[in-house]
């Protein structure tokens, strides 16, 4: 059995600076990444690299037709490595340049196993939590045929991730909240996930310790505190991604990316709606197992009983973003069979992940609770 998969050489630097001196970039690399980040990090070095901005292409999470559009534009610069330099959006168009062959995305999904890495791919973070720098896992909005998929190939792992913590130094408080809860979700998911080991483990459960002893923080002492904390988060994020990338995530997943395709809602806040809604099914389920050790470590972080840790993880993850009903979304009764049959049909990757087994009653249930 895989017991942990650690692809990317792992790097942190504190400024910049230091980042673009250590690895020479220059006329043969191409960034991407965003405008309102390139230009107060990097805009005063006068790089000669190639630069591509990704919301010059589109707002919000990754579809087919802005990675198409980026594919091609990409191949316009002869670039030699991808450098992206994002949050989780940037990020996963940059894992499919790095396998480009400068044709459709669809193509890809078409062609999984034949995937071949083209270009070197380095990856910095600039929120904390998709965890996505040490994972071979891109999520696209596949609007052409109506749902979000992930496209995951050996070939997608970046050579190199690149920790700086002064790139989160600007990240807005609501980005900062829905990113890191999504890093919490990830190290629980993975931890109760059937594939987790003792490796993914000794990642997942550091990171929500982490995570959490972080919010109670903000909490106590307010949202200064967080420049502050942003290295932990950082490495917290990462911490998640090495656990998530070989154990995987699970029905929280699944079940928010109906929701974040169709709302638009990002996608650690959909993760958010779902989170607690999942786990409470689980154990409805089985209560022993590693669900047990779970609710046990976080009574002891949250500091109540294991009968009471979902309540008080909810009270602790409100303080930060406020938890919404799906209706509030827009979600209607009919949304609630379609979203379920979406998670049926086109999220078995996720679904085998799962703590225990998820038929269609229990999803269409755990919904019906949420709305
Ligand atoms: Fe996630």
């Amino acid at each position: 059995m895989k017991q942990i998969i650690v692809r990317p050489e792992l790097h942190k630097f504190d400024t910049c600076k230091e980042f673009v001196q250590e690895f020479a970039l220059g006329e043969k690399d191409l960034v991407l990444t965003n405008e309102y980040i390139y230009q107060p990090y990097f805009g005063e070095m006068g790089l000669s690299v190639h630069t591509i901005f990704q919301e010059k292409y589109g707002a919000g999470e990754p579809t087919d037709v802005m990675v198409d559009a980026i594919i091609a534009d990409a191949a316009k610069t002869g670039y030699d490595r991808v450098v992206a330099i994002g949050g989780g959006t940037v990020i996963d168009i940059a894992k499919v340049l790095a396998v480009s062959d400068g044709g459709p995305v669809d193509g890809l999904y078409a062609n999984v196993a034949g995937l071949e890495k083209k270009h070197p791919l380095i990856i910095l973070p600039t929120t904390c939590g998709t965890g996505s720098e040490v994972t071979n896992l891109s999520i696209i909005n596949r609007t052409r045929i109506g749902t979000k998929m992930g496209l995951a190939s050996e070939q997608m792992f970046a050579d190199h991730a690149v920790l700086v913590p002064e790139l989160l130094g600007s990240l807005p408080f609501g980005v900062f909240a829905t990113s890191s809860i999504d890093a919490l979700v990830h190290a629980v998911e993975s931890s109760l996930s059937p594939k987790a080991t003792p490796f993914t483990k000794l990642f997942g459960y550091k990171a929500i310790e982490m995570i959490i002893r972080g919010y109670q923080r903000i909490v106590k002492e307010g949202r200064e505190c967080l420049g502050g904390l942003m290295g932990d988060f950082l490495t917290a994020s990462t911490f998640a991604g090495l656990a998530f990338g070989t154990a995987g995530c699970a029905a929280v997943h699944a079940l928010s990316y109906p929701l974040g395709g169709t709302y638009h809602v990002a996608h650690g806040e959909s993760n958010y709606a779902m989170f607690t809604g999942v786990l409470k099914n689980y154990m409805e389920i089985r209560q022993g197992g590693e669900i047990a050790v779970m609710n046990d470590y976080l009574a002891g972080l949250l500091d109540c009983s294991a009968g009471e840790v979902y309540e008080e993880l909810e009270k602790l993850l409100n303080q930060l973003l406020p938890k919404k009903a799906l209706r509030e979304y827009g979600v209607t009764q009919e949304d609630i069979g379609v979203f379920t049959e979406a998670v049926m049909n086109t999220q078995g990757r996720l679904m085998a992940n799962n703590f225990v087994p998820l038929d269609a009653a229990r999803v269409r249930k755990i919904y019906e609770e949420l709305y």
